[in-house]
């Protein structure tokens, strides 16, 4: 029986590869894509889903588009790092495919609520500006998720659109604090792993090699991807951040971390969007997310790798 999940993302070149891999592997039945606004405004992440659904040739893989801005601070977006596409890297289209006239928020609590409590797992891949409202509105879903598996914060590895916050959460800090609250079994991808998982220029060639749309898209993607972490890290390649979450749904042996307590700055004067991760439990506040901290890198690539030439 297929996992099901619903993916909730901001595309973005990472969350475009996560995308492919979730389309790409029979283990997972992607029950909806739900977009927010994030690295790009809500109108252009909604098309880029589209985008990637129909270059995996999935056009009936059905697209809500959700919030266009956070809940109360005003949207932050990351052209400097995906380009004013969001997509930038490939030729890009118009898709046909169409978009679900339902708002991604209805969406989420519809299909909680109709599928039977402990089978859908949610998969958040950009600020949890949708995550949070669908709680909020209907708080009786949350006891029904499997568990959430997301891809934001930093601890070890600090922040990256701030010194102390990652982008994700630095976003929509009051959504994450809602979340990270709810109380719904919480996986947590932070940066302290997605800096781990770097392209290579080999792995790239070896996209490119398998002469799909698929592989050159993906290479194509991770080439302009990988510009700014290179500069700005002196990095050998780009970290596919949100396409670890779906690595770890597929293949959670390829990472390690601690079930420890996970608290959301909101209010600091320059830590706003920062998660506190208590990793050596020093607060005695009460664990609420299983943080990551290694990855297997290679182990990852391959499926990864294997996945993507299926399609
Ligand atoms: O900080 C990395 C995260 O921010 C990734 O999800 C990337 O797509 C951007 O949304
Ligand atoms: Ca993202």
């Amino acid at each position: 029986m297929a996992r099901k999940i619903i993916i909730d993302t901001d595309p973005g070149q990472d969350d475009a590869v996560a995308i492919l891999l979730a389309l790409a592997s029979r283990e997972l039945d992607v029950l909806g894509i739900t977009t927010v606004a994030g690295n790009v405004p809500l109108d252009l992440t909604t098309r880029n889903a589209r985008i990637v659904c129909e270059i995996a040739d999935r056009p009936g893989v059905r697209v809500f588009a959700g919030c266009d801005r956070p809940l109360t601070r005003k949207l932050v977006t990351a052209e400097y790092v995906h380009g004013k596409s969001g997509l930038d890297g490939i030729a890009l289209f118009e898709p046909t495919m169409p978009l679900q006239s339902a708002h991604a928020v209805d969406f989420l609590i519809e299909t909680l609520r109709r599928e039977a409590p402990g089978t859908v797992t949610l998969c958040p891949l950009g600020p949890l500006t949708n995550i949070a409202t669908a709680f909020t509105r209907a708080p009786d879903i949350v006891d029904r998720v499997a568990e959430i598996v997301l891809m934001g914060g930093a601890y070890f590895e600090v922040g990256n659109v701030t010194p102390a916050a990652e982008f994700n959460i630095y976003v929509d800090p009051e959504a994450a604090d809602i979340v990270f609250r709810a109380g719904a079994p919480l996986v947590v991808v932070p940066l302290d792993v997605t800096h781990k998982a770097l392209t290579s220029r080999a792995w790239i060639e070896q996209l490119r090699a398998m002469g799909t749309r698929v592989g050159n898209a993906v290479a194509g993607l991770t080439d302009f991807f990988e510009r700014f972490d290179m500069a700005k890290y002196g990095s050998q390649g780009a970290p596919l951040h949100d396409a670890c979450v779906i690595g770890y749904l597929l293949k959670p042996e390829l990472f390690t971390g601690r079930h420890i307590n996970v608290t959301i700055e909101t209010a600091g004067e320059f830590t706003t969007g920062m998660t506190v991760a208590d990793w050596w439990r020093v607060t005695g506040r009460e664990p609420n997310a299983m943080f990551l901290g290694g990855i297997d890198r290679d182990g990852f690539y391959a499926i990864l790798t294997e996945r993507l030439a299926r399609l």
